[in-house]
């Protein structure tokens, strides 16, 4: 992969901080850091987030003109996404010589108004913060096999502990047989997905050839497909669309699931925005620390996804003698993988409304 993008859809991807306009006003150096946050993880790359910088402070806005009503009825992930996008321009924040200032749901009569976010006072990044803030460019889902090689104890306790500073949980599947039942999980919803027509129809409406130039959305070349189906790559979303492929599916990711060398659950103790937000901020602290340390991961929640699956997945979670958790967000799967390629984005341009 060459170092410079040059396809307009991943030119955001060449973001540099050397244009951070260090003598601009608030409003103009907010702008500049917005082209961090537009690079987070969403469900099926919609970039359901709008901006708008009024008062020298950011607004946050869940665009649910952008939701995905079959795979997430609530919007949760819709939020989560959104809190990823959150999480970066924070980190961006305190990067540029800020303290991040954050006022979640500023307005009781806006669900859609889910963050107010201002510079506050001039404040030195830590080292941890330096070392998350570089890998905002490098991280990429990675829907590939994995090296069949363990993570140290000691890298995923720091995954534990990062996820933990945003609100949220992440529970590492530990033993054969729990990961096997919840591999079984994977699988199964896999199954109830592709049988269902909306389904396919609307993961295909966002999966598009390696050559559209459309600036979200799924490339063929994100997904991994030609094990999941046998197919060329400029046509499986009609392939999604019309067939249903859920065996086939089902058999990849249940072969991805077992065979990675982790599977880790991300969750909240409560199941509203608030904690939908917070578990998007938390996704993408340990997605970069991932990153950081050399570790890809990509997202197999289809038990989570499929309502009647989740409540099993807990109860696999819970362990007798030991306080009840509660509700799983995103099952990750962690490893050592092969280098991706970065995805389209909007530009900034593209997501930020009119004063
Ligand atoms: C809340 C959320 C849910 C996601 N769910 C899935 C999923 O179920 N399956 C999957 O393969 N990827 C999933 N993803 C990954 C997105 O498809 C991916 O972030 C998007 O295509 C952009 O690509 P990138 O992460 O490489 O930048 C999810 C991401 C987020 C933030």
């Amino acid at each position: 992969m060459s170092k410079t993008l040059t396809s307009h859809s991943l030119c955001p991807w060449n973001v540099s901080g050397t244009h951070f306009p260090k003598l601009g006003s608030p409003s103009e150096q907010l702008e500049f850091l917005l082209n961090y946050a537009i690079l987070a993880p969403s469900g099926h790359n919609t970039q359901p987030w709008l901006f708008r910088i009024a008062h020298e402070t950011i607004e946050l806005y869940a665009d649910r003109t952008r939701a995905l009503p079959v795979v997430d009825l609530q919007d949760r992930e819709l939020i989560i996404s959104c809190g990823a996008a959150l999480f970066n321009l924070r980190l961006a924040i305190r990067h540029f010589g800020y303290t991040d200032a954050v006022k979640t749901f500023p307005n009781p009569n806006d669900p859609d108004l889910l963050a107010h976010v201002w510079l506050g006072n001039p404040r030195k990044e830590t080292e941890e913060e330096y070392l998350l803030f570089a890998t905002i460019t490098k991280r990429h889902t990675n829907r590939f096999p994995f090296r069949n090689c363990d993570i140290p104890e000691t890298l995923l306790s720091i995954m534990q502990e990062s996820t933990t500073q945003e609100g949220a949980w992440l529970e590492i599947i530990k033993g054969e047989d729990l990961r096997n039942a919840v591999a079984d999980l994977i699988v199964e919803g896999d199954r109830i997905q592709m049988a269902n027509p909306h389904f396919r129809r609307e993961l295909a409406a966002w999966i598009h050839s390696n050559r559209n130039l459309t600036h979200d959305g799924m490339p063929a070349y994100s997904q991994n497909v030609s094990q999941l189906l046998d197919f060329a790559t400029p046509i499986p979303a009609n392939v999604i669309c019309t067939f249903d492929i859920g065996r086939g599916k089902a058999a990849n990711d249940g072969e991805l699931a077992v065979g990675s060398p982790t599977l880790a659950v991300l969750g909240t103790n409560e199941d509203t925005p608030a904690s939908w937000l917070s578990a998007g901020q938390a996704l993408e602290r340990t997605l970069l620390l991932g990153v950081a340390i050399g570790v890809s991961a990509s997202f197999l929640n289809q038990p989570i996804q499929v309502a009647l699956l989740r409540p099993r997945l807990q109860t696999l979670l819970n362990k007798p003698g030991y306080p009840q958790i509660g509700y799983p967000q995103i099952l990750l799967r962690l490893g050592f993988g092969p280098q991706v390629k970065p995805t389209p984005r909007r530009a900034v341009s593209e997501v930020l409304l009119d004063e």
